[in-house]
């Protein structure tokens, strides 16, 4: 049995994450909004990256603006086990999701120094740009370009959906940082996340031990059909474009119903054009989400709803055009990180299950360049991306023991 005694002091992260979740802050809720490379988001930054500062770490910042700061090590250039995750948010964002594991890590390095512990290697701690998605798609952008999923130059490119872009927004708040991709190969990396999901706190668990990351498909469809009069277009004449949204809308509803078992489907974006109530709509564009931890299956998925799609653009006389917004398969960390999860949360006395992450993370990028691995704790009635996101200080305790607990571990591996 391992030394239990508390190693980290909640009271001071949950300080920080209350800095934080000031910066961007959703009045009258406790929610935030930090859209990837908004002010808000350059603020936050500038929050956490005073915090590496006070704490002497080496902070580098690549071309994609990722920033990581990197600590101790009795041997310096060895690879650092990193930890980390990020700080932009949805728009109607909770203040756990990615911050709570980025100040997770500033709080082990903090209690490792106050403790005197020297490991092997290096420890550091990132922030990934870009891992909602909700500006710039895909999800995990800053990631995904960290492993050489994507070029630093295309990812630059990409046009938001309020129409900025992303290069000339990271220029804009001084984040384009000069290191290439990756700035930092990490022996091993280890995020500590809320669980953004109902199962931990109904099965009555503290930690989740996180086997791996499902499949995502993102795509957006337009729709362009034509405005004509609401009181005078006989039915029979409209090109509808939405109403062949909203045949799609409840389409994929029935379909991952029919598909079942862990397959996931959500609209939530449809924007009509010129969106008035007397006015037949001529434009309607539309995001869908899938995901399954089967790959097939979820390709299934997708083929089945461009069939209908054609189908439904075709029998209402509009186009339609569709853009894969994100493609990412599912992911499996290795199990040698799954196990050492399990095992310290054990050695800890919590009541820890394996179980896959339904959303997307950075750590399912990270697992193309090094090890990774996941911990989840509860997040109370499985809400998240919802201003109302909430974890106990207790389970945001034992998370960060654990998170504390492994990273050391892996720190003394030669
Ligand atoms: C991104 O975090 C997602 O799962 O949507
Ligand atoms: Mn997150
Ligand atoms: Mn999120």
């Amino acid at each position: 049995m391992m030394d239990t005694s508390t190693r980290i002091d909640v009271e001071r992260v949950l300080g920080r994450l209350d800095e934080l979740a000031a910066v961007g802050a959703i009045p009258e809720t406790t929610g935030v909004a930090r859209l990837a490379l908004s002010d808000a988001d350059r603020a936050g930054r500038d929050l956490v990256v005073s915090w590496m500062h006070d704490l002497g770490l080496d902070i580098r910042v690549d071309a994609i603006g990722n920033v990581a700061g990197v600590w101790g090590g009795r041997e310096p250039n060895a690879h650092p086990v990193m930890c980390g995750s990020h700080i932009d948010t949805v728009k109607t964002g909770g203040r756990y999701d990615g911050a709570y594991g980025v100040l997770a890590g500033l709080e082990v390095i903090e209690s490792m120094i106050e403790r005197g512990v020297r490991p092997r290697r290096p420890i550091a701690v990132a922030f990934f740009t870009d891992e909602e998605g909700a500006r710039y798609a895909p999800d995990m952008l800053g990631s995904l370009v960290f492993v050489g999923g994507m070029t630093v130059e295309s990812a630059r490119d990409v046009v938001g959906n309020d129409g900025t872009v992303l290069g000339a927004e990271l220029d804009r708040i001084g984040y384009a940082g000069p290191l290439p991709c990756p700035m930092v190969v990490p022996h091993a990396y280890v995020e500590l996340h809320v669980e953004q999901g109902p199962v931990l706190e109904a099965e009555g668990f503290t930690i989740g031990a996180v086997t791996g990351v499902q499949g995502i498909s993102w795509q957006e469809l337009t729709f362009a059909g034509q405005s004509n009069h609401a009181g005078t277009t006989p039915m029979a004449m409209r090109h509808d474009a939405g109403y062949v949204a909203a045949r799609v809308a409840t389409h994929v509803r029935e379909l991952v119903s029919r598909i079942g078992g862990v397959q996931v489907g959500t609209v939530g974006a449809i924007e009509l054009h010129p969106n008035l109530v007397n006015v037949v709509a001529a434009q309607a564009k539309m995001t869908v989400d899938l995901r399954n931890t089967d790959d097939d299956v979820l390709r299934e998925a997708e083929r089945e709803l461009a069939r209908f799609v054609e189908r439904a653009a075709h029998d209402e006389g509009v186009t339609v055009e569709s853009r894969q917004l994100a493609r990412f398969e599912p992911v499996r960390f290795e199990d040698r990180l799954v196990d050492l999860v399990e095992t310290s949360a054990r050695a800890f006395g919590y009541k820890v299950r394996r179980l896959p992450s339904g959303a997307g993370h950075d750590a399912q990028m990270l697992a193309r360049l090094c090890p990774a691995a996941m911990i989840f704790v509860p997040s109370h009635d499985g809400l998240s991306h919802n201003v109302a996101e909430h974890t106990d200080p207790d389970d945001l305790a034992a998370g960060i023991n654990v998170l504390f607990d492994v990273l050391l571990q892996l720190a003394e591996e030669s």
